[in-house]
């Protein structure tokens, strides 16, 4: 029965609901400087780099790379490394990274998820970190199959980003996460591909208040104006568990997926 049910529909469905907005290479053209250099030495990256495994004779294709957070990691330890990116701006952060590191083996790429990729080259490893919401996620996954003679990894990320599912339940709103890796591990299950599944976690959005009115602040800024029966529910739940609220609730959460591809 699971083998039968479409869920690149469900997933497409589910990303509509999502409220997801495509943006534009330009977005993410005006982000590259300020993520130029922030990205690359985060827990994030390095509990991501922890769990890849490369052989110095590996080539590596990394999708949506930005300033090349997790290739430009990998680039000691591998033959070559391609970033893959539709954003100019990041591919021009990528080359001033490279430069700065003084790597050799980095190869930018200006190209999509959507564009035909019968020129990009195959490589052993390709990995996709934080860079997988896209409209047609079952040609992205045959897409990087058919590019990685090894081995994928890939993040998603669990909950909402800006958005906490934990409190979106408390205050009764719509909870608008979309745990997109949930639809992935089906797809791959129909292809008879059987992916490792782990989570890597940072510091909810929401962290840092030192009492409840902070807190109500940062909830306004994501959620928008709040009543006074919500605001009163969130001192109630900062009152529970301070050390909790102070946390922000919940970590976000990144499900990091990987499999063999041969
Ligand atoms: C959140 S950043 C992640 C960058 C890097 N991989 C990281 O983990 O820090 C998302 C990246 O995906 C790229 N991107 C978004 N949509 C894309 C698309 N349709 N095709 C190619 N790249 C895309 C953006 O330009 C941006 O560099």
């Amino acid at each position: 029965m699971i083998k039968t049910i479409d869920f690149a529909h469900l997933y497409r469905q589910h990303l509509a609901r999502s409220g997801r907005v495509f943006k534009p290479a330009s977005d993410w053209d005006s982000k590259a400087a300020e993520m130029r250099i922030k990205v690359l030495e985060s827990t994030y990256a390095t509990e991501f780099i922890k769990r890849v495994s490369v052989s110095p004779t590996d080539t590596v294709l990394d999708v949506g790379c930005g300033p090349g957070t997790i290739g430009l990691a990998l680039a000691p330890q591998v033959k070559k490394v391609y970033g893959l990116d539709y954003s100019q701006g990041m591919l021009t952060a990528l080359e001033q990274n490279v430069t700065d590191l003084q790597l050799t083996n980095v190869e930018p790429i200006l190209a999509s998820w959507e564009d035909s990729w019968a020129a990009i080259p195959v490589c052993d490893i390709a990995v996709v970190s934080r860079a997988s919401i896209v409209a047609d996620m079952d040609s992205a996954l045959t897409k990087l199959n058919n590019h990685a003679r090894k081995r994928v990894y890939m993040t998603h990320l669990v909950g909402g980003r800006f958005v906490s599912r934990e409190i979106a339940e408390l205050l009764g709103r719509e909870d608008t996460s979309f745990p997109d890796h949930m639809y992935v591990l089906n797809m791959l299950y129909q292809r008879n591909i059987y992916p490792t599944l782990d989570y890597i976690e940072s510091p909810s959005r929401l962290a840092g208040s030192t009492n409840a009115n902070e807190l109500i602040e940062k909830v306004a800024w994501s959620f928008g104006e709040l009543t006074s029966a919500e605001k009163e529910k969130l001192t109630q739940w900062y009152k529970q568990d301070p050390e909790y609220a102070r946390q922000g609730g919940e970590p976000m959460r990144w499900a990091f997926l990987s499999w063999q591809t041969q």
